[in-house]
C-alpha cells in the first residue's frame, strides 16, 4: 500500500553509487533521456535497431502496424524462434561451457545446467513432445513445482511452435481444469510433487481430479519424478519423462514462427469472475524482455543473477526464464519456501552461490523484516550489487530496510512497476542512471509513455492522483485475450480513448517520477498476487449455503492487502454469532475457496450479515463494505442505498 509517508518522505534520495554507475550500461541520466527522447521522435528506428540484435530468420519488414488497433503487430512479417535466440546463439560464443541455469531444490539439492545442457535437454524434450504428436499451433499446460524441467518444458514447447500455459503449482484442480479448458491444451506436464516447507505438495493428484471433472482437449499427461511419491496412473494416458523422452534425439531444429505466433497465454485475475488467458506473442515479447533484462539489472557476464519468482507468474516466465536467457545470463532458481528449515535460507544460498543481482516483492521483505535482522547479519552478502522488487508497492520503511540489511547501502535498488499484460518493465530506474525515491518506481523506460490521468483522459497536475495509462503501444504488451478479443478491447483500450488502461492508480512527482498507489478496479493484490474479487465471490456463491458474497481488500501490514469477504447465507442455512456455528461456517468458506481457487486465495475473514449494502439499482456499495473492512469511518455519499440499516448492522457487529 502506498501510505502517506510515503508521498511526505518523497525529498529522500539516493544517487546511484558511483562504483556501480561507472560500469552501467547506462551510467547517468543524460544518458538514458537522450535514449528516451529518441524513443519518443523516432520509435520504429528505436525499436527496430533493439530488435536487430537478435537472431531472425525472415528479417520483417515493419516494425509495427497499428492499423488494426489495439491489435498490434510488431516486427511484421519477421521469422524467428525464441529458443534460438535464448540458447543456440550462444553456443558458438564464450556463454557455450556458462551456466545458464544453477538451481537448488527445497531439501538442498542442486543442479547446474550449462548453455551447452540447456540447449541438448531442451531438445530432447521438444522432440519427446513431438513423439507425442505436439505439432506447432497446439497449447500444453505446464503445472509444475519450480525445478528445472519446468524451464526445460517451455522452452521445448516454444522450440516447436507449441504455445505454452503454465499454471501455478499453487492453484487447486478446479483452477487447472477452468485453465486447461479455455486454452484447449492437447498435453499437460506435471510432477508428481513438489517440495514446499519439507512437505510434498501434490501435483499429479490435482491434475488427475482436473481431468475426471472433465477436460476433453487433453490426451496425455507426462508426469516428472520429483518427490517420488506414489500418484494414480491412467495406462495410455500417463506417461513417465523419463520414459517420454528415452530414446530420443538431442538435436531438434528450432521451427522458425511468424513475430507474432503466440508464445504463451498465461491466465491472470481480472474484474469478473472468469481468469483472462493473457496472449503474448514470439519476436516484441522476446525484445521487450530482452531488452528490459539488460537495462533494469544491467545484467553483465559475470553475474549470478536470482529472480525469485515462481515461474507459475509472468515474473518468473520473463525474468526467470526468457529475459535472462535471452542475455546469456546465469539465472538461479530456487523450488521451496524462503523459511525453510530456517528464515535464513535465501541469505544462506545468496552467499553460498554468489548472487549478484536479487529481485523480490515487498511482501516477502515485509516478512524477513518481521523474522529479524540476526537471520542475514549473519550471512556474507557482499556478492551482491544490486536489489530489486515488484508486484506491489513498496513501503519506503521495507525500502529502507532492504537497502540497509541486504543491499549493506552499497547496492541500488530497483522498484520495478509492470503487469502481466505488458510482459516486461514500463516504469522503473535504470540502476547507474537513476536518482532513487523511497516507494516511488520512478521514470518510464525508453519506448514507454505513461501518464496519469483523469477519467475523461486529460493528464491531471504533478502530484494529483488519477488513472495510470500508456499512451503508445510497446513491443511486448499483450495481443489480445484467448478467445475473447472483445473483452481485451473493452477492458484494456476503451476506458480512456486511445490509452491502454492499467486499472493502477497513480501520481507523478514535479520530478515526472511515478507512485503507484495501487489498484483501483476490482482486483486485489495480496502478497504480490493478483486476484479477482469476483472470482472470491463466484467460488462463495458456489457454496450451497451461500445466497449472496461480497469480496474487497482491507490493509494488510505484511501481505499489502487481506481478503474480507461479506457473504449473506441462503435461508434456513443463517448461524448464530454466539454458538460457535459461524465459526465453523466460516471456516468451511474459507477451505472451501481454497479448494475452489488454491491458498492464496483464501480469506482473511468471512462475515456473515443479513443482506449487503446496494444501490437503488442493486450494485453493492464496495466502497462502504471496504471501509468497514478496514475499520474506516464511512465516506462519501450513502444516500442511494437501498437500506442504511444493513449498514448500520455491519457496524454494530464491528463494535461487538
Ligand atoms: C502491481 C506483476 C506498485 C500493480 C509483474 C499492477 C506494482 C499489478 C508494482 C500487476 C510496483 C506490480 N509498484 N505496484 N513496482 N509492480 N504492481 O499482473 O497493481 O501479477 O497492476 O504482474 O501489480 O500484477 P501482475
Amino acid at each position: 500500500m502506498a501510505n502517506i509517508t510515503s508521498i511526505l518522505k518523497e525529498d529522500r534520495r539516493f544517487e546511484p553509487p558511483r562504483a556501480f554507475a561507472e560500469r552501467a550500461h547506462v551510467g547517468d541520466l543524460a544518458a538514458y533521456h537522450a535514449a528516451y527522447r529518441e524513443s519518443l521522435e523516432a520509435p520504429d528506428e528505436f525499436w527496430g535497431r533493439i530488435a536487430n540484435a537478435f537472431r531472425w530468420t525472415k528479417p520483417w519488414t515493419e516494425v509495427l502496424d497499428w492499423s488494426a488497433a489495439p491489435f498490434a503487430r510488431w516486427f511484421v512479417g519477421g521469422e524467428t524462434n525464441i529458443t534460438d535466440n535464448c540458447l543456440d546463439r550462444h553456443l558458438a560464443t564464450a556463454r557455450r561451457d556458462k551456466i545458464a541455469i544453477l538451481w537448488e531444490g527445497e531439501p538442498g539439492d542442486v543442479r547446474v545446467f550449462t548453455y551447452a545442457e540447456l540447449h541438448r535437454e531442451v531438445c530432447r524434450f521438444a522432440n519427446a513432445l513431438t513423439r507425442l504428436g505436439i505439432t506447432k499451433g497446439d497449447t500444453i499446460v505446464l503445472y509444475m513445482p519450480m525445478v528445472p524441467e519446468l524451464a526445460i518444458a517451455m522452452l521445448a514447447a516454444a522450440r516447436i511452435g507449441a504455445t505454452h500455459s503454465v499454471i501455478f503449482g499453487g492453484f487447486s484442480a478446479t483452477a487447472v481444469r477452468d485453465r486447461v479448458n479455455d486454452c484447449g491444451a492437447k498435453i499437460i506436464v506435471t510432477a508428481d510433487g513438489g517440495y514446499r516447507r519439507g512437505q510434498v505438495v501434490p501435483l499429479k493428484a490435482a491434475v488427475d481430479e482436473a481431468l475426471l471433472a472433465g477436460c476433453p482437449t487433453v490426451e496425455r499427461v507426462v508426469v516428472l519424478s520429483r518427490t517420488k511419491t506414489e500418484t494414480a496412473w491412467v495406462t495410455g494416458r500417463d506417461v513417465h519423462w523419463a520414459d517420454a523422452v528415452a530414446g530420443v534425439s538431442t538435436d531438434c531444429a528450432p521451427v522458425a514462427v511468424d513475430s507474432e505466433h503466440p508464445l504463451f497465454v498465461l491466465y491472470t485475475s481480472g474484474t469478473t469472475g472468469k481468469p483472462k488467458g493473457v496472449v503474448h506473442t514470439t519476436g516484441g515479447y522476446m525484445v521487450g524482455t530482452a531488452y528490459t533484462s539488460k537495462l533494469v539489472f544491467d545484467l553483465r557476464d559475470d553475474d549470478v543473477y536470482w529472480c525469485m519468482a515462481d515461474i507459475g507468474w509472468v515474473t518468473g516466465h520473463s525474468y526467470v526464464v526468457y529475459g535472462p536467457l535471452a542475455n546469456g545470463a546465469t539465472t538461479f532458481m530456487y523450488e521451496g519456501a524462503p523459511n525453510f528449515p530456517e528464515p535464513d535460507r535465501f541469505w544462506k544460498m545468496i552467499a553460498k552461490h554468489r548472487v549478484s543481482i536479487f529481485y523480490t516483492a515487498p511482501t516477502a521483505i515485509r516478512a524477513f523484516m518481521r523474522w529479524g535482522d540476526a537471520w542475514p547479519s549473519q550471512h556474507d552478502l557482499s556478492s551482491l550489487r544490486l536489489l530489486g522488487t515488484v508486484g506491489e508497492p513498496i513501503n519506503p520503511e521495507a525500502w529502507i530496510w532492504y537497502r540497509q540489511k541486504i543491499g549493506g547501502e552499497r547496492c541500488p535498488i530497483v522498484d520495478t512497476w509492470w503487469q502481466t499484460e505488458t510482459g516486461a518493465i514500463m516504469i522503473s530506474p535504470l540502476p547507474g542512471a537513476t536518482p532513487t525515491k523511497p516507494g516511488s518506481a520512478t521514470l518510464p523506460l525508453p519506448g514507454i509513455v505513461p501518464e496519469v490521468v483523469d477519467k475523461d483522459g486529460h493528464a491531471v497536475p504533478d502530484g494529483s492522483g488519477g488513472f495510470l495509462v500508456i499512451r503508445r503501444p510497446w513491443p511486448s504488451m499483450l495481443r489480445t485475450i484467448h478467445g475473447d478479443p472483445e473483452r481485451y478491447q473493452k477492458q484494456y483500450w476503451s476506458q480512456i480513448a486511445g490509452a491502454y488502461f492499467t486499472g493502477d492508480g497513480a501520481r507523478c512527482d514535479a520530478d515526472g517520477y511515478f507512485w503507484i498507489m495501487g489498484r483501483i478496479d476490482d482486483v486485489i493484490n495480496v502478497a504480490g498476487h493478483r486476484l479477482g474479487t469476483m472470482e472470491i465471490e463466484s467460488a462463495l456463491v458456489a457454496h450451497p449455503a451461500v445466497a449472496e458474497a461480497a469480496v474487497v481488500g482491507r490493509p494488510d501490514e505484511l501481505k499489502g492487502q487481506g481478503i474480507v469477504a461479506f457473504v449473506t447465507l441462503c435461508a434456513g442455512r443463517s448461524v448464530s454469532q454466539s454458538n460457535g456455528a459461524a465459526q465453523k461456517m466460516a471456516d468451511e468458506l474459507k477451505s472451501h475457496v481454497a479448494k475452489e481457487i488454491g491458498a492464496i486465495a483464501r480469506p482473511d475473514e468471512i462475515r456473515f450479515t443479513d443482506a449487503l449494502p446496494k444501490t437503488r439499482s442493486g450494485k453493492i456499495m464496495r466502497r462502504l463494505l471496504g471501509d468497514i473492512a478496514a475499520n474506516r469511518g464511512t465516506t462519501g455519499d450513502t444516500t442511494t442505498l437501498e437500506d442504511l440499516s444493513v449498514l448500520a448492522k455491519l457496524r454494530e457487529q464491528d463494535e461487538e
